[in-house]
């Protein structure tokens, strides 16, 4: 009998939270969903792995060896409660099927992709301690408004309090939130994701809390008027009230944690979290003179509409390098963060070239090549090649990129 035995990609039920990120990402539509599943078409899936890193919990990192020609199929996949055990899969009788027969091709072993990877001095991030089935709950021990009383946007920066649940987090890490209610279409809300603002101590140190910083989404990306869900729900929580949490997730946009280590911060909007959860945590730590530069350049429409704004003001100079890029301040020319990041051409090409310095993007998903587009410059001013550095970077982890 020749059987040729591949590696199935498929999808883990029990991890995966339903926030459609791997479909989305999928540049071949080879991964659909149900109401109960998210399934990989064998037929189509080419193991190009793009949709790997971007999926927040790993479930989708699952992966079968079968024999090609009974692969699982996408109605057993949508039955699944969980991944089939892992077994070798029916090649014949012992001794019938000579050994370069019987091949795992070389994409099937060639690696999934896997998640990107953390700075290597990372901490060790817990990932998964909550699921669907198991959420953790948590209670709201504040909620307060960040942006002015007369500012377009209403963001939150909103403190649960995990109680007795040990709840594990690093700065870059986020969080799902379970909202209350069904759909249109009378299924559970999906899971939103939330960045993590607070340093690995907690909000406040030593208590077993965490701040999110929450956009209320009121029209949609077209500037349409919409609801949001989830970002409705928690920016209208009061003290008190409980929240069901999933996560952590995240395994790569973690900060260094050796001193001499630097980071470069870029963000738009709620993309400030993570970056005021790293800030915060070398703020904390400043004492210590561990050394390493911070540098922050932060897009917002205008002052008012800038999450942190006040304390980030009250940062010594020397701490960190603040760059804000305002883009509707009347009278003013319209600025994003990446004219800031050429403006700073010369400092940011130096920190590119420091093995020390790592670099984080969160906030808007169209900043993203605007972003890469002034780096480019930068290093063409600087005599340097932007895809080698990039490469370079993305080799030694040291270039992490979280939008949406
Ligand atoms: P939905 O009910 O899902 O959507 C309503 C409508 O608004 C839809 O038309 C949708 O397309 C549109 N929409 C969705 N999101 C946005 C948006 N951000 N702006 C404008 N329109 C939108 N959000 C935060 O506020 N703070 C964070 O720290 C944060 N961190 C995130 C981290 C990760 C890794 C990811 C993937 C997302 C993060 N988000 C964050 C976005 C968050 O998960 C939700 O997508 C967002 O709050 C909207 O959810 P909703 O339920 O309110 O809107
Ligand atoms: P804009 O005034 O053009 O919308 P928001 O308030 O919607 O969360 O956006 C945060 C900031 O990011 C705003 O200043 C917004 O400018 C800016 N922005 C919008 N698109 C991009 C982009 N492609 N690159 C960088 N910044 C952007």
């Amino acid at each position: 009998m020749n059987a040729e035995l591949v590696r199935q990609h498929l999808i883990d039920p029990e991890i995966c939270i339903r926030c459609n990120t791997c479909q989305e990402t999928c540049p071949i539509d080879a991964i659909e969903h149900d109401a109960r599943n998210y399934v990989v078409k064998f037929d189509v899936c080419d193991g190009c792995n793009e949709c790997i890193p971007p999926c927040p919990t790993g479930a989708i990192d699952s992966w079968r060896k079968v024999t090609k020609s009974k692969p699982y199929t996408l109605a057993e996949q949508y039955a699944w409660d969980s991944l089939p055990a892992e077994t070798e899969p029916d090649v014949g009788a012992p001794g019938d099927v000579p050994e370069e027969v019987v091949r795992i091709t070389a994409e099937a072993t060639a690696g999934t992709g896997g998640p990107l990877a953390p700075p290597w001095s990372a901490a060790h991030p817990y990932v998964n301690l909550y699921s669907l089935a198991r959420p953790a709950v948590a209670t709201v021990s504040g909620n307060y408004r960040l942006t002015a009383e007369d500012a377009s946007s209403d963001i939150r920066h909103i403190v649960l309090d995990f109680g007795n649940s040990a709840f594990p987090v690093l700065e870059g890490q986020s969080i799902g939130v379970i909202p209350p209610g069904v759909d249109a279409n009378g299924k559970p809300h999906h899971v939103r994701l939330y960045s993590v603002a607070s340093p690995r101590n907690g909000e406040r140190p030593g208590y077993n809390n965490l701040a999110l910083t929450v956009k209320r989404v009121v029209e949609d990306h077209e500037g349409k008027a919409a609801r949001g869900v989830c970002s409705n729900y928690l920016c209208d929580l009061r003290k008190g009230d409980q929240v069901k949490v999933v996560g952590p997730y995240g395994t790569s946009f973690l900060m260094p944690n050796h001193p001499g280590s630097s980071l470069m911060m870029i963000c738009t909007g709620t993309g400030s979290a993570p970056m005021r959860a790293m800030t915060e945590r070398r703020r904390r730590r400043m004492a210590l003179k561990e050394g390493g530069e911070l540098m922050l350049f932060f897009g917002a429409r205008a002052p008012g509409e800038l999450p942190y704004f006040g304390p980030l003001m009250k940062l010594p100079k020397d701490f960190i390098d603040i760059n804000f890029a305002f883009s509707r301040v009347p009278g003013e020319p319209k600025r994003y963060v990446q004219d800031r990041i050429r403006e700073r051409g010369e400092k940011v090409a130096r920190m590119l070239a420091d093995p020390n310095c790592y670099i984080y993007v969160c906030g808007l998903k169209g900043m993203e090549a605007g972003v890469n587009e002034a780096f480019a410059d930068v290093c063409r001013a600087h005599g340097l090649d932007w895809s080698a550095v990039l490469a370079g970077l993305k080799a030694q982890a040291r270039f992490h990129v979280e939008t949406y």
